[in-house]
């Protein structure tokens, strides 16, 4: 006989800010390999249509269904129900996102504006490079350096277990960080050192990490954001003959 799990999730509805927002109680018969978000949808289906969350792929790659789980933010599709010893499994949304209702956040239009902010677009070097020629010569090392930082899957794990962050919502983080990273290693775009320290060179950007780490922890993609930190902290000191 499997055992009875209990689900303590935070319920909002910002359209009715008349109301307070409060933690709900469920109990769910665990079932093997259940994953918080298979959970959450029997929870859904057979106990309350008014619970909201999101989801898309169910497979760790969209990105959507990151919310706080125990405390730590992570993607629901990949957490297991049974990694909880007590059967006690606690849901918060992801701070540092706009509320949409329960577990469900935005997060959609703050990686817009960050990209926006951080201009995370390819500036070619070549003024003539012809945009749709399919494929062009790069080194493989490059070009797997390249795809690493494109694994990110805008989940906003490392938004919010950044203090930082938390603290200065202006405060780029790691996610933009990786952006950034991205087109500094690309051979292909004309911008130098001394233009993306104009961009990340100040508090708000390398400058203002505390290196605690905490989206490196937290990120499900394993993305290496320390060394990325550091990579970008040298390039911009040089640049600006700090170092
Ligand atoms: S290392 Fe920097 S970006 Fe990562 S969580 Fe800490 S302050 Fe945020
Ligand atoms: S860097 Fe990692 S934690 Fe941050 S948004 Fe991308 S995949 Fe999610
Ligand atoms: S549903 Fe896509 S990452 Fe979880």
């Amino acid at each position: 006989m499997s055992r009875i799990l209990t689900f303590r999730i935070f319920r909002f509805d910002p359209q009715m800010p008349a109301e307070k927002p409060m933690t709900q109680e469920y109990q769910l018969q665990e079932a093997p390999g259940m994953t918080v978000f298979i959970a959450l949808n029997q929870l859904r289906e057979q106990q309350d249509p008014s619970l909201q969350f999101d989801f898309v792929c169910r497979a760790g790659i969209c990105g959507s269904c990151a919310m706080v789980i125990n405390g730590m933010p992570t993607l629901a599709c990949r957490t297991l129900t049974s990694n909880y010893k007590d059967g006690v499994i606690t849901l918060m949304p992801l701070p540092g996102f706009e509320l949409i209702g329960d577990l469900s956040v935005n997060t959609g239009k703050f990686m817009r504006q960050l990209s926006e902010r951080l201009q995370a677009w390819l500036v070619p070097s070549d003024a003539n490079e012809d945009m749709h020629r399919l494929e062009r010569p790069m080194d493989p090392a490059l070009a797997d350096a390249i795809y690493e930082s494109e694994r990110c899957i805008e989940c906003g794990c490392c938004v919010s277990a950044c203090a930082t962050a938390q603290m200065r919502d202006t405060f780029v983080g790691a996610v933009g960080f990786n952006k950034v990273a991205r087109f500094a290693l690309d051979d292909r775009d004309a911008r130098s050192a001394d233009d993306y320290y104009h961009i990340i060179g100040d508090e708000d950007g390398v400058f203002g990490c505390m290196t605690l780490l905490g989206c490196q922890d937290t990120c499900p993609k394993d993305l290496d954001h320390q060394g990325q930190i550091a990579y970008l902290r040298r390039q911009l000191s040089r640049s600006q003959r700090i170092l």
